[in-house]
């Protein structure tokens, strides 16, 4: 018996050490921005900016139809995707197209729109001012429902000739969503159904652990901003704390969230101008 469970043993050690001298297989969609993700499924995809009213230039995305679909000009129900807090529109193509709600929805015969946040790694170009200054990153959730969400579906509805679409938000999409369709009469009358995935609105009522964030002083929140620590991605450097912010406050609507927003594993390490060193030009700026 014993000789067995050291054979298995040994068998587990030489094998795990041999796993980690291989070298990991990578995905080849690893380094891919979203219309390459896209194409690489063998879909057709399109790109707009949106400006905003205040002047955050956006770029949409769109899969105007399913893979073996032939190109077809009668029109088609739009649906609009808007990602949630540290994603972008990338969140709705990773996994394949069995399994991606972008992907199943273009097959479904839907005009599928991907919307990004502003100060993602897709959405970092404004009218006039420059990401690299604190101006910039002046902004909370209150802006991106009062501009950035109408200037995406008027664009829309505009484009598509749709009198209405749908709306699918996940996390901050549906706190977006729930802003600017309650205090934008006109806006909501362009949604036939606004589809809420794990809908937010206020971190007042969190429970258990994530609680205590909640009541981190504001001080001490603030002495994380600004600051980066070796040039880290934010998720792991001390700036992340600027992150934490809408949270010291839980009934604050601010919009740091939408910042972090779409720094995307991923997407970070590939970008040129992380959020870290975007905060550390942002004092220099200041
Ligand atoms: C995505 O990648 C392609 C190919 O490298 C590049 O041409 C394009 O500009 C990229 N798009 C963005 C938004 O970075
Ligand atoms: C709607 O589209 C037309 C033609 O493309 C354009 O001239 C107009 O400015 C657009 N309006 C809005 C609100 O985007």
């Amino acid at each position: 018996m014993w000789w067995l469970l050291k054979t298995i043993c040994l068998v587990h050690v030489i094998g795990n050490i041999l796993c980690l001298l291989k070298p990991k297989p990578k995905n080849p969609e690893a380094n891919m921005n979203v219309s390459e993700i896209i194409s690489y499924w063998g879909y057709k995809w399109e790109v707009y900016e949106v400006v905003s009213g205040d002047g955050y230039i956006l770029p949409i995305y769109r899969i105007p139809r399913g893979k073996n679909e032939i190109m077809d000009s009668s029109p088609k129900t739009v649906v609009y995707l808007q990602h949630g807090l540290t994603l972008s529109a990338s969140a709705w193509i990773l996994n394949p197209p069995s399994s991606s709600l972008g992907f199943l929805l273009a097959d479904a015969n839907f005009d599928v729109w991907l919307g990004n946040s502003r100060g993602n790694n897709y959405a970092m170009k404004h009218v006039y001012l420059d990401p690299n200054c604190k101006a910039f990153w002046d902004f909370s959730f209150n802006e991106q429902i009062k501009f950035d969400i109408p200037a995406i579906i008027d664009f829309i509805v505009n484009k598509t000739g749709q009198k209405q679409i749908y709306y699918v938000g996940h996390s901050q999409g549906t706190l977006l969503a729930y802003g600017a369709f309650a205090t934008n009469p006109q806006l909501a009358q362009k949604i036939k159904a606004n589809l809420a995935l794990t809908p937010v609105v206020t971190t007042r009522y969190l429970s258990g652990a994530f609680r205590t964030i909640a009541y981190v002083h504001p001080t001490v929140i603030k002495v994380g901003r600004g600051c980066v620590v070796n040039n880290k991605p934010p998720l792991t450097s001390l700036a992340s704390l600027r992150v934490l912010k809408p949270l010291a406050d839980p009934n604050e609507l601010c919009g740091l969230w939408a910042r972090a927003g779409s720094y995307h594993f991923r997407d970070t390490c590939s970008s040129s101008l992380t959020p870290g060193t975007a905060m550390v030009h942002a004092e220099r700026c200041a």
